[in-house]
C-alpha cells in the first residue's frame, strides 16, 4: 500500500517564530513524517541542535537517511509528555509541538482512525500498548461514552449515539471502523459537508490517547527544561486544545507558576489562504508562539 504524505503546516510561520539561534538546541515533539524537523534542520547552524520526538514506532522505522546522517540530528521514540526526562533546567532554545495525527497515520485503514476506509477499531497512537477503541467502545459505560463524545467530541448527537453503541454491542462487539461509521450514519442527518462521525472519531482518538492529560503534561515540563528567553510554538487543530494551550500561556491551570509566557507579536497565526487551497488538512490550524520570562 502506498502511504500517504504528511505535508507539514504552517512552516513559514514555525520557522521564522521558534528558530531564533542557529547555534541553538530545539527539540520537535512531534516527528511524525519529519517534515517540521527537516526544516528546523535547515535553520540551524554545524553547532546547533535537533532532538526529535515521536511516539509511534512506525513513524520511526524508516527515517529518512539525510536525518539518520545527520548529526546534528537525534530522534526519540517516546512520548512527549517524558520531556523533562531528557533535558535538564533551562537547557533548551526552542520547542515544537504539532498535535494531533499525520495524514501517513489517518490514511493508513490499519491504524482505525479514519471512517473513510474500513479497518480495524484500534486508533491507538503507541501500538504496543493501551486499550484500544473497540476495546473501549465495547466495554464503556453508555454515560462514559456519552462524556466523551460531548466532552472531547462537543458531538451534539452524543446521547443518540451512545445508546445506538450500547444496543448494537449486546448482538454483537463493535470492532471496525466501517461498523462504527455505518451506526452513527444511520442515526445522525448529514447537514453540511462533514462528515456525521467526524467528531465522533476525534472524540475516541483523543481519549484513548488521553491527548488533554499528554498536552498538559509537556506544556509543564517544556516551561521547566526551556531557557530564559526560549520559545514555545504549539500548533493546535481544534478549540479544546488550543483553550489548554492559550491559558496555559496566560499561567491558568499550571503547576509552575513561577514560569511565565509572553506572546512574540501576535496572540495566534493561521495558515494564509494560499496554504489552506494547497493543503486543505491546515485549514483548522493554529499557531501560538511566546517566549519563557524569567
Ligand atoms: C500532526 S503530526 C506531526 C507532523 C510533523 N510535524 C511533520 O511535519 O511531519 C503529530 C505527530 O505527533 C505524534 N504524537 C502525538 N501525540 C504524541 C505524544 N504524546 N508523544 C509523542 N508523539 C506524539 C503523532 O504520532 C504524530 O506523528
Amino acid at each position: 500500500m502506498i502511504k500517504a504524505v504528511h505535508e507539514a503546516v504552517m512552516v513559514d510561520e514555525v520557522l521564522e517564530n521558534l528558530v531564533f539561534k542557529e547555534n541553538g538546541k530545539y527539540v520537535d515533539c512531534t516527528f511524525g513524517a519529519g517534515g517540521h524537523s527537516r526544516e528546523i534542520l535547515k535553520r540551524i547552524n554545524a553547532s546547533g541542535t535537533l532532538i526529535s520526538i515521536e511516539k509511534d514506532k512506525e513513524a520511526v522505522k524508516n527515517i529518512p537517511s539525510e536525518l539518520d546522517q545527520d548529526p546534528r540530528f537525534n530522534l526519540i521514540n517516546d512520548t512527549f509528555s517524558n520531556l523533562n526526562n531528557f533535558f535538564k533546567e533551562r537547557e533548551v532554545d526552542g520547542i515544537l509541538i504539532d498535535l494531533g495525527i499525520s495524514s501517513t497515520q489517518l490514511d493508513d485503514p490499519d491504524r482505525g482512525f479514519s471512517f473513510q476506509s474500513n479497518g480495524p477499531l484500534d486508533m491507538r497512537l503507541d501500538k504496543t500498548q493501551g486499550q484500544t477503541a473497540a476495546d473501549w467502545i465495547n466495554n464503556a459505560s453508555k454515560k462514559e461514552i456519552e462524556d466523551v463524545l460531548w466532552i472531547l467530541g462537543q458531538e451534539r448527537a452524543s446521547r443518540k449515539i451512545a445508546k445506538k453503541i450500547c444496543e448494537i454491542r449486546e448482538r454483537k462487539q463493535i470492532d471496525s471502523t466501517k461498523e462504527l461509521s455505518d451506526l452513527i450514519l444511520s442515526i445522525v442527518y448529514k447537514k453540511t459537508k462533514k462528515h456525521p462521525a467526524t467528531n465522533t472519531f476525534r472524540a475516541i482518538r483523543m481519549y484513548i490517547n488521553d491527548e488533554l492529560g499528554e498536552l498538559q503534561k509537556v506544556l509543564e515540563a517544556a516551561s521547566y527544561v526551556l531557557c530564559c528567553g526560549g520559545r514555545l510554538a504549539v500548533i493546535s487543530f481544534h478549540s479544546i486544545e488550543d483553550r489548554v494551550v492559550k491559558r496555559f500561556f496566560q499561567g491558568k491551570d499550571r503547576a509552575a507558576s513561577n514560569v511565565k509566557f509572553r506572546y512574540l507579536k501576535d496572540k495566534f497565526l493561521k495558515p494564509t489562504l494560499e496554504e489552506i487551497s494547497a493543503n486543505p488538512r491546515s485549514r483548522s490550524a493554529i499557531l501560538r508562539v511566546a517566549e519563557k520570562i524569567c
